[in-house]
């Protein structure tokens, strides 16, 4: 486990973490020292990514949560800090592309589950998590900052 800087000490949380971009961040915040949260809806991807940054020397544990349930949320963070003590890192990964489709023929039920975990769950998560550590590091949402979004601090 090495990686050019250290957060040795702190704690990252990241959500959408049991596969691709979200488990890769959470193994790089592992080899940089960090103490990791994996969180997802997919209880097994989740696990297997918290077994391979502990098979590396990590420390990481898996949490579920749906990021579109704002009481899975306080849930999670409730969890987490418990755990941790603390929440230095947020990697609001967890996301949708939905259906893809033309707008007419999109249905209402596509457009609100993809708002509900692509804005809603990156909410829900800043929310909770600012009222525990205003300090903390955010990078707002994977689908966001793709798609021309920002990040913060
Ligand atoms: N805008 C773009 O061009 C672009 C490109 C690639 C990825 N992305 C976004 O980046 C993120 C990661 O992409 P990826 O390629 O690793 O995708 P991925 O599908 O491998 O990862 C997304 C993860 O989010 C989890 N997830 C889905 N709904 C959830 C929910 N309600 N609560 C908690 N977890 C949930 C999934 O289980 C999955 O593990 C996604 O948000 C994706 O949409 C955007």
């Amino acid at each position: 486990m090495s990686a050019a800087f250290s957060l040795a000490q702190q704690v990252a949380l990241l959500t959408g973490a049991a596969s691709g971009i979200g488990r890769a961040t959470a193994q790089a915040f592992a080899r940089a020292g960090a103490k990791v949260v994996v969180s997802d809806v997919q209880e097994k991807g989740g696990i297997e990514t918290v077994q391979m940054i502990k098979k590396v020397g990590g420390e990481a544990i898996f949490i579920a949560c749906d990021v579109s349930n704002p009481e899975q949320v306080k849930s999670l963070i409730a969890q987490a800090v418990a755990k941790y003590q603390r929440i230095d890192h947020a990697f609001n990964n967890a996301g949708t592309e939905g259906h893809a489709a033309p707008l007419h023929e999109s249905s209402t039920e596509n457009w609100n589950t993809t708002l509900g975990i692509n804005l809603s769950g990156v909410y829900w998560c800043m929310a909770v998590l600012w009222l525990c550590n205003p300090n903390a590091a955010f990078v707002i949402g994977t689908e966001i900052i793709l798609d021309g979004g920002w990040c913060s601090k």
